[in-house]
């Protein structure tokens, strides 16, 4: 009899968990063992561009979804409802033995909720049951429940049935709300997975001559900058003095903006354009004069992780980025007061700023003039991630 495992991916960084996870199923099945695993990805459409979603699932050579709910975007409420409706009719039609969500986004706490509140009957079963739920990168918490994704993971851990985790500081806060230890599964990070399994292929991207940041063979110095937090970029005010700050840093080196959405609208609306230097649409601006903030599209994972393994130093509100920079060995500022990944703080070579712009332009001086802090890679974020958790969920 087959194990039917339905995977839920909608925002971009879950595409690059899924991947692993999606590669360990074929690796089992492969094996030919009597119990396959039955694998249905299902995609909510809560990324849609194709350099949010399309652009993944060919630099990962994920298998294309067999379930697309093409929910797009609305309000957090809104988009939630959507998925949690769409989704139920899969959890009926599809009858799996377990829901697999990954990371913090609303598909996650969607479709986490839709699992155990939908009751179905499994292949030659006479009666109804609730499928199971896992959750992957389980635990982490930054203790501010006004992110949204604060509160999808509270949610999301607090029905699930395998907790997977990714650091100690995750296991310890799971015990502290009460989660069995049974059910809490230490197994590494599958974004790191993906990163290493990538890496060299990453080599081979030419992102490096298009933004013209080579000479001869050598890499010239240059910052990257991703920032999407509502935070950071919904308030006019705290996203111009950050503004500000980039400014003031791209006088010294390039900084390149591979922009989210999310930032695009805002930049937009409220009319920033002076910050910035559309880089494919302008051009370059002279060396001698890079005054402005270089802003590009959201890079495809190859182009951003070849981008990411150069660069003399990269800012970010992101999440997954604090991870990616920890194993790198680039220096990371975290433009935020928290971060629910403190082992990057602790091994990696982030360190949290806000956004104060003083404290931004202090901390980009120390790591500028070199001073440079040793990384070391945190247990299991060593590429096996995504085949403890296939293990655990087949045993
Ligand atoms: C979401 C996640 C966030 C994650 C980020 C990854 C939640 C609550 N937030 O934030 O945790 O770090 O994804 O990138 O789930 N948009 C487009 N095209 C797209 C997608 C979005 O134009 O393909 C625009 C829309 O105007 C939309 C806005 O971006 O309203 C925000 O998208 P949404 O998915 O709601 O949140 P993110 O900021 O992307
Ligand atoms: N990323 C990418 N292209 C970009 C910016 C980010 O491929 O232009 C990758 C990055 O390497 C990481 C993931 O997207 O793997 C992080 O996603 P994001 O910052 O959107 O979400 P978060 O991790 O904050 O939830």
């Amino acid at each position: 009899m087959a194990l039917k495992i339905l995977s839920v991916v909608g925002a971009r960084p879950n595409f690059i968990k899924i991947a692993p996870i999606c590669e360990a199923i074929k690796e089992i099945n492969s094996l030919g063992c009597a119990e396959q695993i039955h694998h249905v990805l299902v995609h909510t459409g809560q990324h849609y561009d194709s350099n949010m979603s399309d652009s993944f699932f060919n630099d990962l050579e994920l298998p294309r979804p067999d379930l697309c709910l093409g929910v797009g975007s609305a309000s957090h409420s809104v988009q939630t409802a959507r998925i949690m409706e769409r989704f139920e009719s899969v959890v009926l039609n599809e009858r799996p033995n377990l829901v697999l969500v990954v990371g913090d986004v609303n598909s996650t706490a969607a479709c986490a909720l839709v699992a155990k509140k939908t009751s179905c009957r499994p292949d030659h079963s006479a009666t109804d049951f609730i499928p199971k739920l896992a959750h992957v990168e389980a635990g982490l918490r930054s203790f501010d429940r006004t992110m949204p994704e604060e509160i999808n993971r509270i949610v999301t851990d607090s029905i699930s049935d395998y907790l997977f985790t990714t650091e100690e500081s995750a296991n310890q806060n799971l015990s502290r709300e009460g989660i069995p230890e049974d059910r809490i599964f230490f197994v590494g990070n599958v974004m790191i997975d993906t990163l290493l399994r990538h890496r060299s292929k990453a080599q081979e991207s030419t992102i490096l001559q298009d933004l013209q940041l080579v000479d001869g063979r050598e890499v010239k110095p240059y910052a990257i900058l991703t920032l999407h937090r509502p935070a950071n970029v919904d308030d006019k005010r705290v996203f111009c003095h950050m503004l500000d700050s980039f400014l003031d840093i791209s006088r010294r080196i390039p900084v390149i903006f591979p922009a989210h959405p999310r930032t695009l609208k805002r930049i937009q609306d409220e009319d920033l354009g002076d910050y910035f230097v559309d880089y494919f649409v302008q051009g370059p601006e002279p060396w001698d004069s890079r005054v402005r903030i270089r802003l590009v599209p959201p890079l495809g994972y190859l182009d951003f992780l070849n981008l990411m393994s150069e660069a003399r130093i990269v800012l970010t509100d992101s999440g997954g980025i604090q991870e990616e920079t920890t194993i790198l060995g680039i220096p990371c500022i975290t433009l935020r007061d928290r971060t629910e990944r403190p082992v990057t703080l602790e091994h990696g070579t982030n360190v949290l700023v806000g956004s104060d712009p003083e404290k931004i332009l202090r901390e980009f001086d120390r790591v500028y003039l070199n001073e440079q802090r040793p990384n070391r890679s945190p247990h299991y974020w060593d590429g096996n991630a995504a085949k403890r958790i296939i293990k655990v969920l087949v045993d």
